[in-house]
């Protein structure tokens, strides 16, 4: 998976962000009480510079509101090489965010 380098929140260049688990905050279940924060093992995030806006890497959907997101690009993977087809917009083309972690990677 692979994501256009724009944040859709005011466009900031989100593949500069921070990319980190999901932070969490367990919970005692009869008293309701914090027992503090936790990372997630199953989700992690990239944390666009600019406001904070974090997203789920594997889908690209903001985590509070998913109806944001950041715009997903095709990739194919064909003789050991990435080819990432970008859409057609008027304008400068914009860099692209790498696969996330846990893609499988080609030989080099
Ligand atoms: S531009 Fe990304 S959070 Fe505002």
């Amino acid at each position: 998976m692979a994501y256009e380098n724009i944040c859709p929140h005011l466009g900031g260049p989100v593949c500069q962000g921070q990319i980190l688990p999901l932070t969490l905050e367990a919970v005692d279940p009869a008293t309701k009480a914090s027992e503090g924060r936790i990372f997630s093992k199953e989700q992690t995030n990239i944390v666009c510079p600019w406001h904070g806006w974090e997203f789920d890497l594997r889908t690209g959907r903001h985590v509070a509101n998913r109806r944001m997101r950041l715009h997903p690009v095709d990739v194919r993977v064909a003789d050991g090489e990435v080819y990432v087809t970008l859409p057609r917009r008027p304008g400068p083309t914009m860099p692209v965010i790498a696969a996330a972690p846990d893609q499988p990677r080609p030989a080099a």
